[in-house]
């Protein structure tokens, strides 16, 4: 069982990704995007580990998303680069509530 605490913080609504797959906020220190891919929430922290790109500018193709900079991949599921090992990004669970949506950072 996983003793990390649950830290969920209102991301914003559904409504917002009418006309938007991915959608970006700031929330505290971080860059978190969100986007639905097939009926499943994913949120990520927006921030290449490479340089710092927006991986929200990137392009989405299933669960994998390209750096817009120099096309490092990230797979959505689990956060692991697909092209460069032991690279990745934090990964956080959602949850959704009355058309909320909420994301746990986890820290
Ligand atoms: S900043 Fe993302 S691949 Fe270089």
């Amino acid at each position: 069982m996983s003793q990390e605490k649950e830290n969920y913080h209102l991301f914003g609504t559904v409504q917002e990704f009418k006309d938007s797959p991915i959608v970006c906020k700031q929330i505290g220190t971080k860059r978190v995007a969100v986007s639905q891919i097939e009926g499943v929430w994913y949120a990520f922290e927006d921030t290449c580990p490479h340089q710092g790109e927006s991986l929200s500018k990137g392009t989405l193709k299933g669960c994998i998303i390209t750096c817009p900079a120099h096309n490092w991949k990230f797979d959505l599921k689990s956060g692991e680069s697909t092209v460069i090992p032991d690279e990745f990004i934090y990964t956080f669970d959602v949850k959704v509530e009355a058309e909320k949506i909420f994301v746990n950072l986890k820290f």
